[in-house]
């Protein structure tokens, strides 16, 4: 994974506990723009990895900025990154996006929860920008820990729909709500903790085809222990290699030396992703979609395994 530096150029307190970074390349020139819904890795201080949305404005070529929730037990990421100060280099990935628009939506229904609103921002941003119609739903705590909020009041008040301090309890009547009064041909983005978007999804998929239904998690899926796996082959360039119970395909390919990138190891950034020409995968990840998986075309290799002997991979 090609890394660029960066340097902090401001930092913003957004919530008590949730910090905005601008960040711009250390050499100067632009980053580029993004797609919104895009999210970049970070590799703070302490070298772990972590996959944050890009919430600045996507057409903005000069800077990127990312928002970051202090995490009650973070085991260094988080709290790594919010004792950085303006003037600090760190290194991030080139944007990925896992939430693409679908530009042929009739409307747009953006469903967020708490630090889930960063990619919605983006999206929001966009679908302003373009004249596209959409509303924004809103879950947090208060006022005061909604991230943004002040923004988004003051650009597209009519779009959104703030639900403050609601109780999670209280949440599937007013998602049921938002979903039932959906124009046709209607498209669902969420994200957010993972319970709030099991109960999205769910909601979502009693009447919304998979296809119209786009979400990107930041945790991922529990994995089975290796008592429970069976060994297999992978097939890559002619190239045949033994995947044991105990190891993941991504450990025997890179140990092989094939140029297999990746950066979660959790199966939720989608770099590691392949093509699968024969065989039937067994997924394990939370990237790709319930259509992708079922396609079986496709498969994160750091975490899914194989439902037949063997798998012939080819590069993405
Ligand atoms: S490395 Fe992130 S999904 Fe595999």
């Amino acid at each position: 994974m090609a890394l660029i530096d960066v340097r902090i150029a401001e930092i913003i307190d957004e919530t008590p506990t949730i910090k905005s970074f601008r960040l711009v390349r250390t050499d100067g020139r632009p980053l580029g723009v993004y797609q919104a819904g895009a999210h970049v890795d970070v590799v703070g201080p302490t070298a772990i990895t972590r996959q944050y949305s890009l919430c600045s404005k996507p057409e903005d070529p000069d800077a990127y900025t990312v928002a970051v929730k202090r995490e009650e037990h973070s085991r260094g990421g988080s709290a790594a990154l919010h004792a950085l100060q303006v003037g600090d280099v760190i290194s991030i990935s080139e944007p990925r996006n896992l939430l693409g628009i679908d530009t042929d939506a009739a409307h747009h229904i953006l469903m967020a929860a708490g630090i889930g609103i960063t990619p919605m921002l983006s999206i929001a941003r966009y679908l302003d920008l373009h004249g596209r119609d959409f509303t924004l739903h809103y879950f947090a705590r208060s006022h005061e820990e909604a991230a943004f909020i002040g923004l988004l009041e003051e650009k597209c008040p009519q779009k959104l729909h703030t639900h403050l301090g609601i109780p999670r309890a209280e949440h599937e009547p007013i998602i049921r709500a938002a979903l039932a009064d959906a124009p046709t041909g209607s498209h669902v983005y969420l994200c957010g903790p993972e319970g709030f978007m099991d109960t999205v999804a769910g909601i979502a998929a009693e009447t919304f085809p998979d296809d119209r239904i786009h979400q990107e998690a930041f945790t991922a899926a529990e994995q089975p222990g290796p008592e429970g796996n069976r060994p297999f082959e992978v097939e890559l360039e002619g190239e045949v290699y033994p995947i044991p119970a105990d190891r993941s395909i991504v450990e025997v390919l890179q140990e092989a030396g094939c140029g297999v990138d990746t950066s979660c190891q959790e199966g939720i950034c989608g770099t590691c992703i392949m093509t699968v020409l024969e065989g039937t995968p067994e997924h394990r990840d939370n990237v790709l979609t319930k259509t992708e998986k079922a396609a079986g075309e496709t498969i994160a290799v750091c975490v899914s395994r194989a439902l037949t002997d063997r798998l012939v991979l080819d590069y993405y």
